[in-house]
């Protein structure tokens, strides 16, 4: 996998300039830029994308085996990136967000470019340098700077996050999906634990069980019965 970076000091949003590459013809590559002035979070959230920060999207053709594993691979590749970084502990949250210490670090965003060439844009956002996050954040948010007090250079932790990616994706087409959804439950920070979900169909409540083959979790409700969740937000209600 060929993956050009291609850098900006400040762009709207890297899922935007991504898309423009990809209209002119480039197959894959990753956009990074210093700052956004309209980065966006799940959910048309916001994401906050002042210098300090990683930013960037990978931009990938998809295929119709590989389409529903790109967030889980890249969210993986963000929690082995950091790892490596910190003594700290660095977990999963489903379905892709990645924390350290229990607070949010990094977020992705994966957004699908149709047309006769269709590509995933995966947009990952990790807060790197911040010394401090802004007050609304705070609580539920931390940096990699606010856990080592070591300032990271960012291209070069651009470089070892598409190392990873790269070898997580080539693994998860040689050995299969469920290795890496094996994998990723690993790091999972809410397996066996009372969580609430948020989904656009409403407030599920229950227990996580599990996540499975094609990396959807699996919810215990209180009456025994078991659901599927595809799309949503977890919150822990307590352990359990
Ligand atoms: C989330 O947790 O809601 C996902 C956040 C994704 C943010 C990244 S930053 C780089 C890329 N460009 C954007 O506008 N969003 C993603």
């Amino acid at each position: 996998m060929n993956l050009r970076i291609f850098s900006y000091d400040v762009v709207s949003s890297t899922q935007d300039v991504a898309r423009l590459l990809a209209e002119r013809d480039i197959q894959s590559g990753i956009v990074l830029s210093q700052s956004q002035t309209k980065g966006r979070g799940r959910f048309s959230r916001l994401w906050h994308s002042e210098k300090g920060g990683l930013y960037c999207t990978i931009f990938i053709p998809i295929s119709s085996e590989s389409a529903h594993m790109l967030p889980f691979i890249a969210s993986l590749a963000v929690r082995n990136t950091l790892a490596a970084k910190t003594k700290s502990i660095v977990q999963l949250k489903w379905p892709n967000d990645v924390l350290l210490n229990g607070k949010k670090v990094a977020g992705i965003l994966t957004e699908v470019q149709h047309g006769n060439k269709p590509r995933a844009l995966i947009g990952i956002g990790i807060n790197v340098n911040q010394k401090s996050m802004p007050k609304p954040l705070a609580k539920q948010s931390t940096s990699l700077f606010i856990h080592t007090h070591k300032k990271s250079n960012i291209p070069l932790l651009l470089n070892q996050l598409k190392k990873n990616f790269i070898s997580i994706y080539s693994a998860a087409i040689e050995n299969g999906f469920s290795t890496i959804i094996a994998d990723w439950k690993k790091h999972a920070h809410m397996l066996n634990k009372r969580a609430s979900i948020n989904t656009i169909r409403g407030v599920v409540n229950g227990k996580a069980l599990d996540i499975d083959a094609n990396g959807n979790l699996i919810i215990q409700k209180r009456n025994g019965k078991k659901m599927k969740i595809l799309e949503g937000d977890v919150t822990l209600i307590s352990r359990t």
